[in-house]
């Protein structure tokens, strides 16, 4: 009888602290996903319940991201920073892209192809095909503003690695008689190094390789959209669109099925 009445106010009491613990956690982690601040934490901070909540809210974001719920964003969350890397460079990005892959794969096989020759498969260039990780990872995953005369120095060098999921995919689609269409966002006057980059990492052959014009602005959603539009145009099929940028899967025509290659680096509108 006597313990009773301390256990009745006990249960309260608890579900009240729980309560405020909790939403003093929801809103910190709010605050590290959303904030623009550099955090005082981040990934470096150790063992610390501030690493352990800025590791979940940056999974959070990475998933914000690659669902186009999280659109506009500019860089990465500063406190993100070290989550990325650890993410581009560890098995969970390897075992995202060979999902992506081998879904792909299976509803390709899956098909019932006419093999006349107009099936047509689109993807992007640049971390689709060809991951330009190395050059993230050394500004700072978007962390340090964009910097042109880089980028174009890496283009230009035509180092790139390939994506090796994307680039087990392209085989497997060759072999099923389906013709690859690139479609990169990269300007015309780029061709050489991009055809010979494309060929060094592995893509030796394709039906058409589509780069944008110096004329036209960066929107891409146009442009990616008015060049399969050109392809249907011209009888193709687009039985497949893959690339790493909501922006170039999104615009009719886009393809009977489109596939999103992970990339929590940078946003493309
Ligand atoms: C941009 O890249 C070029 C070429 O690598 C380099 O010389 C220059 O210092 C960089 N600029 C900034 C602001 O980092
Ligand atoms: C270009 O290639 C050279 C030689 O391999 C290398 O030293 C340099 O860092 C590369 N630059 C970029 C921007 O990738
Ligand atoms: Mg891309």
């Amino acid at each position: 009888m006597a313990l009773r009445l301390p256990r009745d106010a006990l249960v309260p009491l608890l579900v009240l602290l729980l309560v405020v613990v909790h939403a003093t956690d929801a809103t910190q982690r709010l605050e590290m996903v959303t904030s623009s601040a550099p955090a005082r934490g981040g990934a470096g901070a150790g063992t610390t319940s501030r690493a352990r909540v800025a590791a979940a809210s940056c999974a959070s974001w990475r998933l914000g991201v690659e669902t186009n719920n999280i659109r506009a964003w500019y860089s990465i969350p500063a406190a993100c920073r070290g989550y990325v890397s650890d993410y581009m460079f560890g098995e969970q990005f390897r075992q995202d892209c060979a999902v992506v892959a081998r879904e792909a794969a299976a509803y390709a096989e899956g098909l019932a192809l006419a093999g006349d020759g107009r099936e047509a498969w689109v993807f992007d260039v640049d971390d689709t095909a060809l991951t330009n990780l190395p050059y993230y990872a050394d500004t700072g995953f978007g962390a340090q503003p964009y910097n042109a005369t880089y980028f174009e120095e890496y283009v230009a060098n035509a180092t790139a690695p390939a994506l090796p999921e994307v680039l087990g995919l392209y085989g497997k689609l060759l072999a099923l008689g389906i013709k690859v269409v690139f479609i990169t966002g990269r300007h015309d006057y780029e061709r050489e190094p991009t055809v010979k980059n494309l060929r060094s990492a592995g893509y030796h052959t394709w039906e058409k390789l589509v780069l944008k014009p110096s004329s036209l602005g960066s929107s891409v959603v146009p442009y990616k959209s008015g060049e399969r539009q050109k392809l249907v145009d011209a009888g193709y099929r687009i039985v497949g669109n893959m690339g790493d940028q909501w922006s170039d899967l999104v615009g009719a025509p886009e393809g009977d099925r489109t596939f999103k290659v992970p990339d929590p680096m940078y946003y493309v509108a």
